[in-house]
């Protein structure tokens, strides 16, 4: 009896493995944004602005944070997987005369899992 708990134990961490890794991997991707952008919902609590709910919103428009760039306020971008997946890959080029100065992104995959991990944070 007792040698059958071990096999529970390791039948479940095999079921919420996948999840989990892929959770933890969005969690690291996002540490090259954390150091800027908390995730919190308080507006202005770092150098950049704070990213929960980002996803669906216009660029520039969170009224908590005071600092946007007028680029970035004049963009008219709406934060979707695909104009963030072309800001991360880009940040310079995207929105031309924004603030961030942060390196690109280049691999997709890494990308895809930050934006994964905005999603989950809305
Ligand atoms: C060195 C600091 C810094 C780093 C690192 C950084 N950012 Fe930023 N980010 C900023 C600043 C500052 C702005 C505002 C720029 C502007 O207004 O021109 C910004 C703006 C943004 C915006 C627009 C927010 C809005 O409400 O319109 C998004 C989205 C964003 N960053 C995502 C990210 C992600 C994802 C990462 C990690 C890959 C990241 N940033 C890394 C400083 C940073």
């Amino acid at each position: 009896m007792l040698g059958k708990f071990p096999l529970f134990a390791a039948v479940a961490a095999l079921a919420a493995g996948p999840a989990a890794a892929q959770a933890d991997a969005e969690r690291r991707a996002y540490g090259k944004c954390i150091a800027c952008h908390s995730l919190d919902g308080v507006g202005a609590s770092r150098y950049g602005p704070d990213l929960r709910g980002v996803m669906g919103r216009q660029a520039g428009s969170n009224p908590q944070f005071k600092h946007f760039s007028p680029a970035m306020k004049a963009s008219k971008v709406v934060w979707t997987a695909k104009t963030l997946d072309a800001f991360l890959a880009s940040p310079a080029t995207f929105i031309r005369g924004n603030r961030m100065v942060s390196p690109p992104i280049k691999d997709p995959a890494e990308r895809q899992a930050i934006i994964r991990y905005l999603e989950r944070h809305r």
